[in-house]
Formats: C-alpha cells, structure tokens, sequence
C-alpha cells in the first residue's frame, strides 16, 4: 500500500519506519524542515532503539521518504496516518490546532480525486473530536462525503517510547473506531498479520479506550507507590505485598471487578478502607487515593439517585437489597442506602430481593436493618412482580435470573434503572444505565 504519515515525532517516526518494514511505500510528512532532513539522511528524528537503523533501511530501499510538503504526499498515497501531537494547554484542556491543520491540509489535497482514500487518526483525542471536528473539516474541505471514496478512522496507538518498535510488531490489541462501527477495509489490510486482539467499534469507544488504558497505567503506578509508602510506614516490605497481589490472577490482576455498575459495599471493602484511613491519619501519612476510593463510591451512589430524580416518578421499585448476589448481607449494602435515601426524599418504595429473607435476618444484620431503615417490613413485597406493579421507576440492583426476567416485563410509561448490567433491553418503557 502507499501511505502518507502526518507527523514524525515519537509515533509518527516509528509508524512510517514499521510500516516500511511492513512492505508498504511510505512518505513521512512533517512541517518541521529540520525534522524531514533527518529522517531522509537516514536517521531518527527521535531517540527509540532500532529506529535509526529501521529508518536507514527504509530510506536506503527508496520505500521510505519524508517530506513538508502534504499535498504530494497525499496525491501519491491510498491512505494517511495522522499521528501530530495533541498537547495540554495550560488549563489541562487538548489543543487540537496540528489536528485541524493536518485534516484540512489533506482534505485539500483529495479535492476531486476520484480514487478512494483512507484517513486513520492516530492522535490521541477525547471522545466526539473524530465525529464532530475531524470528519466535517475533511469533508468540507475536500468536498467528498466520508463512506463514498473517503473513509475515516480512528484507531488509536498504544506504543510506549523506549519500547515501541517491539509495540509495534507485538501490539497489545488493536482497536478500529469508525462511523458505523463496522469493520474498515484498509485497517483490516494494514493490522492482518497482527494475533492481537481486534475490536471494530465506534469512534468515541475507540477514543475513550485510548484515556481508560492510559489513566489506568497512571493508577496502577500511583497505587503501588502509595501501597509503598503505606508498607514502609508499617515497617513491611512493599515490594513482597505488591508480589502477593500481583499474583492473584483470579481476583486482583483480572477482569474481575473492572465492570462498570454499582457501588461497592458489603462487611468488609468500607469497612478495611476506613481502617487504613484512620492508620494514615493517626500517621500523619497521605494516602489521596485510599481517601479517594470513599468518596468516588458516594459520588457514584449519589449519581444513581440524580438518574432516578431525573426521571421525575413518585414510586420506586427495587429488585435487590442485599450488597450483592449470593449472600443476605446487608451491612454496607449501597441499595440499603439508595432505598433510605428515596425514603428520604419522599418516595414510595417497594423492595424484592430473592437473597434476603427477613425471618431468617439476626445479629448485626438485623441491628443494621432496623437502624437504617425502621420502616423495612412495610416496604418489602414478597416476589418481583410486586415491584413491577408497583413502581413508575423500577432499579435493577442484581444481574440475577429472576430479577431480569422480571425487569423485561417494564410496562409502557415505566422507567428502567439499571444498576446491574443486564445483556437484554426491555421492549417497552425507558431503559437508562449507569455507566453504558
Ligand atoms: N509519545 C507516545 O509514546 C505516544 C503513544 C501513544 C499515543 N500518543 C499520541 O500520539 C500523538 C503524537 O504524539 P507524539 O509524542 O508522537 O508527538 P510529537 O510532538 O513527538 O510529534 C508530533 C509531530 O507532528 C508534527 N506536526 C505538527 N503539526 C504538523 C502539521 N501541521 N503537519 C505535519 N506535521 C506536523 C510536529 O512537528 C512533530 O514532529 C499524540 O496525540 C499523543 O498523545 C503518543
């Protein structure tokens, strides 16, 4: 394939080279003269071991150029990768002007070409930016329509600087964002010989996965150094503890617990959070995001009420109480919370929970029951339908059997909350998640 490559910084550089290498005809563009006079004597603008000699090949074969000049680069090309910076301004906020720039400048140059074109964003950019920015300046300024001729991708790049020749050729996964979702042609051509992962999806997932994965690499640095920090106050070895947990592929380093849905509650995460707060205070020690962890929750509660408020109903229908499936434990459950807050605020609600058995509940249970919600025998109700009679607004608190099939009989004008996940979608009435 021929392809053109829109910035030669620390992605760019290594993505022309490795495509080179890949077989493809590559022309790198940049608007830094210094930079194009580099890379075509043969070297790496940038410092990445193997890319001077990756780079020396290619040019070497005449399969590898560099240019300032884009409308060439374009005219000569099946596809460009976009890969200019997207820095932080001083507010934190994205600066998209090498994006606008390099967009127009292609769309410009494919004015009334009649053979078609890929456009592949690889910058990183926060969701609606490829939707609402990218693809109208491409199209107005290249007066083509995007799935005719011209597509448009983005397709996010996961390299890391140091290592990303060997990111390249061993890519964690790839992920392809577009219009429709479906799959596209050149990407399909260019990632073949790729075992990785696949996923085709929309642009803004495509987008999003891109800031997941890096905050996700930023907490994981940031939680084994506070675990660190927090390990040497105890006098314990860090790194031994961080071994232990690592070690878990079941529970700690898995996708378990890595869903989007409710709150956490239960006997025993409040409860072993609070402690260690309380150890750090008495310490003098910061743990920002031990403390974190509390307030994220509640704000997660309290977004599950402002969905329900939102939705303006007088009664509110629960499927489940307990803190999740499986166990009648109703200490800390956050739908014990929810239900006392909608209680709070002048609701109705009606509650079902196949877990929970008030004759049987005894001990602490009990005593939590009746502090936190005196009123509970009145709002229990003895099997789903009850609570899908009952309610304008019905929340699904479990992802359990009985739970959903009753959900899926919502009525026309009835709310669905779900909290849980559910893999089906009601026929009828409005269905809201909350974190999908
Ligand atoms: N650096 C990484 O490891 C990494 C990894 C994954 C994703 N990303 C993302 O990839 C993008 C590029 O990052 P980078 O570190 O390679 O940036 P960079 O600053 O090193 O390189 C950007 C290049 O684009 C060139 N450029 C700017 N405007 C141009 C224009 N109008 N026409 C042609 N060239 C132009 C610049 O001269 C520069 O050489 C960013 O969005 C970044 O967030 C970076």
């Amino acid at each position: 394939m021929k392809l053109a490559v829109f910035g030669l910084g620390y992605v760019g550089s290594v993505t022309a080279a490795c495509l080179t290498e890949d077989g493809h005809d590559v022309v790198g563009v940049d608007s830094n003269r210094e930079k194009v006079e580099i890379f075509n004597s043969g070297r790496a603008p940038i410092r990445e071991p193997g890319l001077d000699e990756l780079i020396a090949s290619g040019v070497a074969s005449r399969r590898l150029l560099a240019t300032d000049d884009s409308v060439a680069a374009v005219e000569q090309s099946d596809a460009a990768l976009i890969c200019v910076g997207t820095p932080s301004r001083p507010d934190g906020s994205i600066e998209l002007d090498h994006i606008r720039t390099v967009v127009a400048d292609i769309g410009r140059a494919l004015r009334g070409r009649t053979t078609p074109f890929t456009v592949i964003l690889r910058s990183t950019v926060l969701p609606g930016t490829t939707r609402d920015i990218v693809l109208p300046i491409l199209e107005s300024a290249s007066g083509l329509t995007i799935g005719e001729q011209l597509d448009l991708c983005f397709n996010p790049e996961f390299l890391r600087e140091g290592s990303s020749i060997k990111d390249y050729r061993e890519p964690p996964k790839i992920v392809v964002g577009t219009d429709h979702g479906k799959q596209n042609a050149i990407t399909d051509q260019l990632y073949a010989q790729f075992e990785c992962p696949r996923t085709d999806t929309v642009f803004e997932v495509a987008e999003l996965a891109k800031y997941v994965d890096n905050s996700w690499h930023a907490l994981k640095v940031s939680f084994a150094n506070e675990m660190g920090r927090l390990a040497r106050d105890l006098g314990v070895d860090g790194r031994e503890v961080m071994t232990i947990m690592t070690g878990d592929t079941k529970l700690n380093i898995s996708s378990r617990y890595l869903r989007p849905g409710f709150a956490y509650g239960g006997s025993c995460l409040p409860k072993d959070i609070a402690a260690l707060q309380s150890h750090a205070q008495s310490r003098d020690l910061d743990l920002p995001l031990i403390s974190a962890i509390p307030m994220s929750n509640e704000e997660h509660l309290q977004s599950a009420m402002h969905l329900i408020e939102d939705l303006g109903g007088d009664k509110v229908g629960l499927l489940g109480i307990t803190f999740k499936s499986n166990t009648d434990d109703l200490r800390n459950s956050p739908f014990l919370e929810l239900a006392r807050r909608l209680l709070d605020s002048g609701r109705e609600v009606r509650v079902f929970d196949p877990d929970f058995d008030p004759q049987g509940l005894i001990g602490a249970n009990l005593a939590f029951l009746r502090e936190q919600l005196p009123s509970f025998e009145q709002i229990l109700v003895s099997s789903p339908d009850e609570v899908m009679a009952f309610g304008d607004i019905v929340v699904l608190g479990k992802n359990d059997e009985p739970l959903v099939d009753a959900a899926l009989k919502l009525g026309p004008g009835q709310h669905l909350v779900d909290l849980a996940g559910m893999s089906v979608r009601p026929v009828v009435g409005s269905y809201v998640g909350i974190g999908w």
